[in-house]
Formats: structure tokens, C-alpha cells, sequence
């Protein structure tokens, strides 16, 4: 089965999306089979990768909407090998559709989708919504991008309350695969000291290695690119590529 990586926080803007594109990308660069499923109906996931989808096409909200809809009819390839995506739906109105939390978890457990892929990423809306609590009842691990300035905590501690009813409710399997600080500038005060409180609040181990503030991130999303086809040389790469590299081994690890 598929390992499922939700890729969350409750605050807007966190590099959610930036992550969930690259990330993916890298991922499949190393030969796992990856799928992006993309939850949020701005449908960035498919800008970022040059994919563009035709009026009308399925998309990953369809299974929310049509209760026959498989995922599988909305995964398509990119050109990157191994990197397949399920883009959003721009016209989802997030609210809407049957409030079942388990609908996702059962379109990625069909046989279709998880002998297809190793791994699958959940980019999702920063609202609180029945898309958010179905990609946190569908997941095994969840990964929290956030900007360490000191205004990123109420999102944080809104985030853990989720997961923790998520945990001891819906799935009890979930776990934290770890906080990634972004845009993060090493040399700024007062970042070293918000990933210190994140790391004293939330427990060190699980504070990643970040991905520092590069413009080039933002360019490559406007080019249609992920960052390692972009531009390889520059440090956003570099910090991806470190990235896939630290979590690929816990992503072999299968957990049940
Ligand atoms: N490491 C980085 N360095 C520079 N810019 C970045 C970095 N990560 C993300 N950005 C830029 O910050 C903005 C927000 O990033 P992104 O869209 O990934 O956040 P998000 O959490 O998905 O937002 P939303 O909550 O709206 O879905 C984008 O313009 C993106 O290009
Ligand atoms: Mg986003």
C-alpha cells in the first residue's frame, strides 16, 4: 500500500504548496513512484508542475462531488518520470459535497491507486474543512511547513488540536513526520528563535532542516517547473533535494 504524506498547516501561505511540488519531485527523482494529489481548489499543484487541465476533466475534488468517481480517472502523468498528478478542481467550493471524512482514505486504499504508487502527497487548504480532515484520516504521516516568525504559532497549535482529535479518533495511525521551517534566512534572529520554541513545544527531533528563503522557488513555480529542473544549482534545490533525502528512508519504513 501507498504511504500517504499530508502536507499541512492552518495558517495561509506556508510554502504548503511549494513543498508539496517539490518534494514530489525529488521524491520521484530518487524512483519512488509518486502521485500529487492536490486538495486545494486554487490548483496551484498543477501550475507548478505545466499542467494544465481542460474544463471539465476530473480532478481530485470529483470523488467529493460524485460518490461513483474513482481518483484514478483524475491521475494523469507529467513529464516527469515517475511524478503523476491529480490536480484540483478551481471550481470546488470548499464546504461543499458530503461531510464523509473517509471518502479519500477509501479512493487511495482501491488496488488501482496503491499498487500504482510508493508514495502519495497531499497538498491541502489551509481552512478547516471536511478536504483537510480527509486528507488527515487518509494519511499516515503528516509534514508541516511553516515560516518561522513568531505570528506562525497560533496556526501550529490550531494544526496539533486537529491532528491530535484526528489521532484519537479517525486515525490513530497518523503520526508527525516532522515541522519544516521555510523561507527560513539562518542569519535572522529572530528565526533561530521561533525554530527554538518550535523545537522546545513540539520536540526538537521532529524540527527538519530547512528550506531557506531562494526567489528562485517562486520563479520556478511561475515557470511550470519543480525547482530541481529549474534551477539545480541554487541553494532551494539544494535544500529539496537534502530534504527527500532525510525523509526517504522513514518513507520506506512501512507503517501500518
Ligand atoms: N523557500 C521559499 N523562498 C522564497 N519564496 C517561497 C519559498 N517557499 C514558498 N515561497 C513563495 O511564498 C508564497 C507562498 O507559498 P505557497 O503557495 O507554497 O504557500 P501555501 O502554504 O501553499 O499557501 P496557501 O495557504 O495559500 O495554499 C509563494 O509565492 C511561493 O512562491
Ligand atoms: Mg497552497
Amino acid at each position: 500500500m501507498a504511504r500517504v504524506i499530508a502536507i499541512s498547516n492552518r495558517k495561509g501561505g506556508t510554502g504548503k504548496t511549494t513543498v508539496a511540488v517539490n518534494l514530489a519531485a525529488e521524491l520521484a527523482a530518487l524512483g519512488k513512484r509518486v502521485l500529487l494529489v492536490d486538495l486545494d481548489s486554487q490548483g496551484h499543484c498543477a501550475a507548478g508542475l505545466g499542467v494544465k487541465v481542460e474544463k471539465g476533466a476530473p480532478t481530485a475534488h470529483t470523488i467529493f462531488l460524485d460518490p461513483q468517481a474513482t481518483l484514478t480517472e483524475a491521475v494523469r502523468e507529467t513529464t516527469y518520470p515517475n511524478l503523476a498528478l491529480a490536480p484540483a478542481d478551481q471550481l470546488f467550493e470548499h464546504g461543499s459535497g458530503p461531510r464523509d471524512e473517509q471518502r479519500l482514505a477509501q479512493a487511495l486504499a482501491r488496488d488501482d491507486i496503491a499498487t500504482a504508487f510508493d508514495l502519495v502527497l497531499l497538498d491541502t487548504p489551509p481552512s478547516l474543512d471536511h478536504l483537510l480532515l480527509n486528507a488527515l484520516t487518509a494519511a499516515h504521516w503528516v509534514l508541516v511547513p511553516y515560516v518561522p516568525h513568531h505570528l506562525s504559532f497560533e496556526g501550529m497549535r490550531q494544526l496539533m488540536r486537529v491532528l491530535f482529535k484526528t489521532m484519537s479518533g479517525s486515525n490513530p495511525r497518523l503520526k508527525i513526520l516532522g515541522f519544516l521551517p521555510t523561507m527560513a534566512a539562518e542569519h535572522i534572529r529572530q528565526h533561530r528563535l521561533v525554530t527554538g520554541e518550535v523545537s522546545r513545544q513540539f520536540g526538537a527531533p521532529r524540527v527538519l532542516a530547512g528550506i531557506r528563503n531562494d526567489i528562485r522557488l517562486a520563479e520556478a513555480f511561475g515557470a511550470g517547473k519543480p525547482i530541481r529542473q529549474y534551477a539545480p544549482k541554487c541553494r532551494g534545490a539544494e535544500d529539496f533535494a537534502a530534504l527527500a533525502a532525510t525523509l526517504a528512508p522513514i518513507l520506506d519504513v512501512v507503517s501500518t
